[in-house]
């Protein structure tokens, strides 16, 4: 591929964009944004833009004009969603409309990070032709912004993401660093054994999503290819990492009040993605690659 085509990646500095771009810049010359904290990111070249701001979206596109756009911008913490629904529909759904319009206007790829939170749990495995189902504000904001991209641009892509974990951003982490600091503290983690995921590495994350570039107007799970339930997740964490399993304790979704509720069962059929030669290793093997890199330590970032 030409690497001075322009790849634009929304939320550059959140914790997806953070291990995406300097892989994305093998094959392309990449633009990222950021938004309320300036950041570095390696082979990045960076601008602010708060998406929710017509004028700056627009200003952005016309200063990168992209040859194509990941946008993986977003609120993206359930609960907050639930606090927060008015910011919530700003940012997730009506900013993903605005840059399907403009993708749409300029005719380029435009891959966007939806979820595996579109889908309630109850009717595992899901395929891309399962009926949406929503139970939380995060999901149905997800489900609104799917539907009016692929009003407003048939050629945007869809990858329903599912949970991810891998090295923290400056300015965001995954659930493994909160995880990781408890169990070296020595206390103890209590983790759902009713809550399944099929979850992978930001470093797979983006490599399907990058493959999805060539896959215009298409609908993509982007899973794992391991079932586990977050209490198994902590097992292989406690193994690879060598911690103590100790200090796993067992419990359940009912358990622990939230914000927002809690799909119990995001089994992902992805085996359309499989097709295409997105290939998740296991997630054992996942881990044990992140085992090396320092922002994996005690602090929350590098
Ligand atoms: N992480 C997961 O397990 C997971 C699972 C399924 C789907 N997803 C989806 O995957 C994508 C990436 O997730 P992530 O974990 O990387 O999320 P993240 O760490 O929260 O990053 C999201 C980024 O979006 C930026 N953003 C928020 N509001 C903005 C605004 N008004 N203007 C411009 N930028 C704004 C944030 O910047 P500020 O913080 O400065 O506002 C942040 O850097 C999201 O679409 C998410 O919904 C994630």
């Amino acid at each position: 591929m030409d690497r001075q085509r322009r790849l634009l990646v929304t939320g550059a500095g959140g914790f997806l964009g953070w291990t995406l771009c300097p892989l994305a810049a093998r094959d392309w010359q990449v633009w990222g944004t950021y938004h309320r904290q300036p950041l570095k990111i390696p082979q990045t070249r960076l601008l602010r833009v708060d998406l929710t701001d017509p004028d700056q979206l627009q200003a952005c596109f016309d200063q990168v004009r992209p040859d194509a756009v990941l946008h993986l911008a977003a609120l993206s913490r359930p609960n907050d969603c639930e606090l927060n629904p008015d910011y919530s529909y700003q940012v997730n759904v009506a900013a993903s409309w605005r840059l399907a319009d403009l993708c749409g206007a300029a005719g380029i790829p435009l891959v966007f990070t939806s979820s595996e939170l579109v889908f309630d749990g109850r009717n595992p495995p899901y395929t891309e032709t399962s009926p949406v189902c929503p139970l939380n504000r995060y999901g149905e904001h997800k489900v609104l912004a799917e539907l009016g991209m692929g009003d407003r641009y048939p050629l945007a892509t869809i990858a329903r993401m599912p949970l991810m974990f891998g090295v923290a951003s400056p300015q965001s982490e995954s659930f493994l660093q909160p995880f990781l600091r408890q169990l070296r503290a020595g206390q103890p983690l209590r983790l759902f054994t009713d809550e399944i995921r099929m979850p992978v590495s930001a470093i797979v994350a983006a490599s399907g999503l990058l493959l999805l570039l060539n896959h215009p107007g298409e609908l993509f799970n982007l899973g794992g290819r391991d079932r586990l339930s977050r209490y198994d997740f902590g097992q292989l964490l406690t193994d690879v990492f060598n911690l103590s399993p100790a200090l796993l304790s067992p419990c359940l979704q009912a358990d622990v009040p939230m914000a927002a509720p809690r799909a119990r069962d995001l089994t992902l059929d992805s085996s359309k993605a499989f097709a295409l030669g997105y290939d998740p290793p296991t997630v054992r093997s996942q881990l044990a690659q992140l085992t090396s890199f320092s922002s994996m330590s005690d602090t929350p970032f590098p």
